[in-house]
Parts: C-alpha cells; structure tokens; sequence
C-alpha cells in the first residue's frame, strides 16, 4: 500500500502540484518553459500528466506520437519534479468512439449517447478494453524507466453505468456466479412480486426499479466491473513497471463505488475533494463532510499517508455559483487533509485552458499567466509551508478509540428500498439519508473531542472501544457476529434507526428488527418506523434531551434501559435512546435522528462513561476541532476553526506552541479567527 515501498524517487517531504494538461499547450512552447518557472516558484515537486491527453498521444489509430510528452517528462527530471503518469481512459478520442460505437455508453433509455463528453466509456467493451491496454502498453515500455515516473494515475474518477448488450450480459454472467441457479435468484430476489420470476437468464434486465434487490446486485455488479476495468488497465503497467505504484483518483463518499473495494486492488489511496464553501452559511457542517472523508481515506490506506489528488485552488466552475475561498479557507482546506493523514496535495488545475468546460475553473496559473494573482500568491505561501511540514511525509495520525462504520452496500440496499424518508440536503458531497446519518455521528463526536477512524465491515475491530454504526441497514449473519462478538468482549457498540432491516438480497429480515440476532444484541424491538415530514419535531426527555427529526422509531425495550424517551407524538413515553449491557460490554440504540444538541449529549454520556480520550484536554468550542499527526520530529497539533466567526479557547493550565515559531507560545487562552488555522508542535 505504500508507494514510497514502491520505488518512488523517496521525497524527502510532502508531495505538492497539481493536474497539469501540456498536451493543449504544444503549440506554445514558451507556454510550457514558463509554467515550468512558476512551478518551481511555486514549490511544486509532482504533477499528473496526460489524464485527457490520449488524441495527443494517437492521432490516429495505432500511430502514436510521444515527442511532445518526452520533452515534458524530459524537463521534469531535469527540475527534479515527478510525474503522475495518467492512462488517458478517462475520455476517448472521436476517432476511436465514432469508429467503435460500442465504446459508447447506452443509458436507461436504450439509447446509445454520441461522440464526445469524458468519463463515458462502456465498462464492459472489448475493444475499449484492447484499447487501452494498448495505449497503456505503450506508455509503460517509452516511461517504464524515466527518471521523472513516479506513480501510474490509472484513468480518472471512474464511475457511471452502461445498459448496452455487452454490460447486460456481463450483468447475467455476474449473477450467474452469485447465484448458480435461477431458482436461488428468484427467492433471493423475491421475484413474485409483480410477475418477475425469471425462467431463462437472458430475460434479467439491467434495470427495473420495482425488484430492490435487483436494483442491489446491479449496483454491486457496476462496482464490480469498474474495478476489472481498472485492474485490465493495470495490469501491463504491473507487468512492465514493477517499482512503480499503481492508483486511481477516488471521490469520497461518491454513491456508486465502493472504495473499499476499490482500495484493495490500489498501491496507494488517492482522493479528489472540492469542499465548496459557502459563505451564506456556516462552513461547519461542510468541514465535517470533508473531515469524514478524508479520515475513510486514512482508513482505506491501512493508516498510512495517503494523495489528496484534486483540490481546487480556488473556485470551481461547476457548483451552482462559484463563489471565491474567503480569506483563509483555501490554506485550511489543505491543512484539514494533512492534519488527516494526506501526504501529498494537488490541485485541478495547475493553468487554466483557453476554452473548453472548464476554462474558468480554479487554477494556479490564470488566463493572465504571470505570478501576480491572488490565487498563485496564496498557493506559493501553501506550497512553502507545506515544505516546512515535511517532517509528516510517512508519518500518520494516532489510531483513534472510536471506529465508524461506513458500507456502501447498507446505503444502496436502503437507497433501492421505497419507503423510509428520502432527504434532501444540499452540498457538494452526495448526502442521502445513509451518509447524512454516518456525518451526523462524526460530527458529534468531533464536537466531543474524539478522533474516530471510518472502518469497513471487514476491518479489525479489536482495539476500538467504541464501533458506531449509523443507519446500518443491511446485516447478514457474519457482520452480526461480529458486531456481537466485539460486545460480548467488553465493546460498545452504538446502533441507530434502521439497523439491521435486510439480508444481503435486500430481503427484509424476518422476526422483529434489528434482524440477524441483534434484537438479543441491543435488547429491544423496533416495531415500527414513523417517517417524519420536514418540519415535524420529536421532542426527547430523560438523560439525553432535545429534539429529534426525520425519522423516529417505534421501539420497545426487551432488557434494555431508557436514556431518552418521546414526549411528543403518539409514542411518547416510548423510549428513543436506550442501554443495553451485554456480555462485558454494551448497545446503545438510537431511534431517531437526534438533533446536534441532542446527539451531542448522547456521546458526551457514552464518552464520559466509557472514559475515551479527548484529542486535547480542554474543551473546543462549537465548530473548533484539533487534530494530531506524527512527524519525524514529535507529534504535530492542527487547530481548525470551522465557522465565520471568532472563537475563544481556554487552555487552562495547557500552553501550545506554535510551530516553526518557537518564540510564540499560547498560554491562558487564545482566539482565532473566522476560518483560522494554527500549527502547533506539541
Ligand atoms: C474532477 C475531475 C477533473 C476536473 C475537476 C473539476 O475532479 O477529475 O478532471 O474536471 O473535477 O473540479
Ligand atoms: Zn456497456
């Protein structure tokens, strides 16, 4: 997983720079001798090449053309800068798509999309699959060597799906495997229902929104076959050029791609995030989103530092306005991801095009093209302090005693399930009701001064005191056991609306929820959900109170203890938080979605009792977070303040020291600044 073990060219700190497109600069080679002087004015060591550069690379059919890129890579060396070295998958030249029209995508519709676009190829296509087995073939053999080679950036952002004849089938054979017969699919699909018994698998359809489970398997099945096409992509540049790590650009919690999945097959975890702010609002809940992220990223990585492989420099051109970084936000953006575990930063873009869907997107270097702007300033004092930083290079944060738990097959099982509420939160990250969940429960515990690691049902769970489990709505029996197993152990576990409702078929578990043995686990029946519409409120009483929305479940207590219970609607008096002590250690479930305060005061109850660590010793105020990351020379503090406004922070009888700046210590208390961030050493 480490791609420093790989053989990169080992950088003695942190890799910074950015996506980098001289293929549409070739006829402009001052253009290009110049960016390589605002890099170095920059701090740039690194920058990913050739991601949408394959009509440069083949004109035509089988004749390729690589001077351009060898007098790129050439000049890279010469700098001491790296290369990212993309396989141009991401986007298919015309020649090769009106040729071929089965590189194109058909949608829902049966319609075959045209010529053009990115990020649209069939997944399942032989001949796209030769294609870029061939173009990637030659890649490795001309760069296999090149001192400048540092890391394979296998295609980009991989996602979408294809209802072509060709993923059909696949779709067929994949079930096939699954299944083996047809009866065992019809019963794990439920198929009665509305007249789908199949009695031949060619009659499987790629889509049907009335069969949830076929729903399921489809998204499991496109996950599947996006990473085939990467690994088929991959695997020459493994055959040719052994030393040289392998990876793809995720998009965190994105809805179709399982990056845990994806994680396994990658030498090292790279992501894209472009946190959006909005200063209208408090960027709080945005910086939470991404400090998720980032942290599964740190899970993904087994620990280890991990890419920020995109990040806007400035703006983006795709939001629905693109509003400026305030002061600050752009220097606390990057830091949040190092302070997370993130050993390299890169931007989209290093120079903005002259036209084209993004010639106003964020870049280092504007249309202007000198060292005057803001944006490239801002991003010289980054790339300098980041230089500074070097000492964190290999070195990650402290494992948390906190383990949330994030599966994407919970999320589309509840996503293919009509019926419980569907949320519509705005923001840049996908936010449905399954992710929401997962955020809330990171955010209250950040706001309690815990560090949580984001886990998948396969992780090891053994040094964790607490597993949250929010909205884990699909359970088959090995998950339970386990989660069963880490309680009877002496763990606490926290499980929320929704547990446990469905099998791996999306086949409702039958005999109470949560289903699969965890009613036993959490000592209560969840009878019945109550879906709420947006401006109803569930008030709570008892240890935990407040108010709860969306969601509230009609539970009863089967040797559990109450920590909250309804005092409103028909249910009041049932019981809404609850304890269970089991084994030697405990369930606590949650039966509706708390409010902060609410859910706040729920992990300051579990923190206090089950005695977790706080990350810093004082309390933060409301959108401050601390964070820790070790380094070469002893354990470095982050100190973030998420929102618009100033806030205070009593150290009590702490002092921090301000790092690189050892003459400036904070002692009593201190203030920061609306989207301040400081460095500490401690
Ligand atoms: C994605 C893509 C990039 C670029 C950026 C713009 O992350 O990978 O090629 O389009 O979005 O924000
Ligand atoms: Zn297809």
């Amino acid at each position: 997983m480490d791609y420093q073990k790989k053989g990169i060219p080992k950088q003695t700190g942190l890799f910074y720079g950015a996506d980098y497109n001289p293929d549409q600069w070739q006829h402009a080679p001052e253009i290009l001798e110049r960016d390589i002087a605002l890099m170095k004015e920059v701090g740039v060591t690194s920058a990913s090449i050739g991601i949408f550069a394959w009509t440069a690379l083949e004109p035509q059919e089988g004749r390729y053309q690589f001077e351009w890129l060898d007098r790129i890579m050439d000049r890279f060396a010469e700098e001491g800068m790296f290369v990212f070295l993309a396989t141009p998958s991401g986007s298919k030249p015309i020649w090769l798509s009106e040729k071929y029209p089965e590189v194109r995508r058909l949608g829902i519709d049966g319609l075959r999309e045209n010529s053009g676009r990115r990020h649209n190829h069939c997944l399942s296509s032989k001949v796209y699959r030769e294609k870029t087995r061939a173009i990637n073939t030659a890649l490795a053999e001309r760069y296999g060597q090149h001192p400048a080679l540092a890391l394979w950036h296998v295609g980009n952002e991989f996602s979408g799906e294809c209802h072509c004849e060709h993923c059909r089938l696949a779709f067929q054979n994949w079930l096939k495997e699954r299944y083996h017969t047809l009866d065992a699919l019809n019963d794990a699909w439920w198929s009665a229902f509305w007249n789908h018994t199949y009695s031949d698998w060619g009659e499987i359809q790629t889509h049907d929104p009335s069969i949830d489970a076929l729903q399921l398997d489809w998204m499991r099945f496109v996950n599947d076959q996006h990473v085939l096409f990467m690994l088929n992509e991959m695997e020459p540049l493994r055959e040719l050029t052994p030393g040289i790590p392998c990876t793809t650009n995720f998009m965190g919690t994105h809805e179709s791609t399982n990056y845990w999945q994806w994680a396994e097959h990658v030498d090292c975890i790279a992501n894209d995030l472009y946190p959006l702010p909005d200063d209208r609002k408090d960027t709080w809940r945005n910086a939470i989103r991404a400090d998720f992220i980032h942290t599964m990223m740190r899970g993904m990585s087994g620990g280890k530092p991990w890419m920020l492989m995109e990040c806007s420099p400035s703006s983006v051109n795709w939001g629905g306005i693109n509003q400026l970084k305030r002061p600050g936000v752009h220097r606390q953006e990057v830091l949040q991801a190092v302070a997370n575990g993130a050993s390299t930063v890169h931007y989209f873009q290093w120079r903005k095009g002259r036209g084209g869907f993004e010639k106003y997107h964020g870049a280092v270097v504007d249309h202007e093209g000198s060292n005057r702007s803001r944006v490239f300033q801002d991003c010289a004092a980054i790339g300098a302090e980041l230089k500074s930083l070097a000492p964190l290079g290999e070195h990650d944060c402290p494992t948390a005693e906190v383990a949330l738990l994030y599966d994407w097959e919970s999320r589309w099982a509840l996503k293919s399930s009509k019926g419980p509420k569907v949320l519509k939160e705005e923001g840049p990250f996908a936010s449905d009701l399954y992710s929401e969940t997962c955020f809330d429960h990171y955010e209250a515990l950040t706001q309690n001064g815990l560090s949580v690691d984001v886990v998948s049902t396969k992780s090891d769970l053994s040094h964790y005191k607490v597993l949250v489990l929010p909205a884990l709505y699909f359970v088959e029996d090995a998950l339970a056991s386990r989660i069963r197993a880490f309680v009877e152990k002496g763990g606490n576990v926290v499980g929320t609306y929704l547990t446990a409702y469905v099998d791996s078929s999306n086949r409702c578990h039958l005999g109470g929820f949560p289903g699969a043995g965890l009613r036993e686990v959490f000592g209560i029946w969840n009878e019945e959900l109550d879906n709420l519409h947006d401006e109803t409120r569930v008030i709570l009483e008892g240890e935990v109170q407040g108010v709860a929305r969306d969601l509230a479940e009609r539970i009863h207590l089967e040797g559990a203890s109450t920590l909250a219970q309804a005092a409103s609607e028909f249910y009041a008096g049932h019981p809404l938080v609850t304890h269970m002590d089991y084994g030697e250690g405990s369930a606590c479930y949650i039966a509706a979605r708390l409010e902060m305060p609410a859910l706040c005061a729920f992990y300051q109850h579990l923190r206090e009792k089950v005695g977790l660590e706080r990350t810093v010793a004082c309390d933060l105020p409301q959108g401050v977070v601390f964070r820790k990351r070790k380094s070469a020379d002893g354990t470095l503090g982050f100190l973030f303040n998420y929102t618009r406004e100033t806030k205070r922070i009593g150290l009590g009888e702490g002092k921090w020291f301000a790092f690189g700046e050892p003459e400036t210590i904070y002692a009593g208390s201190l203030e920061l600044a609306p989207y301040a961030t400081l460095t500490l050493r401690l």
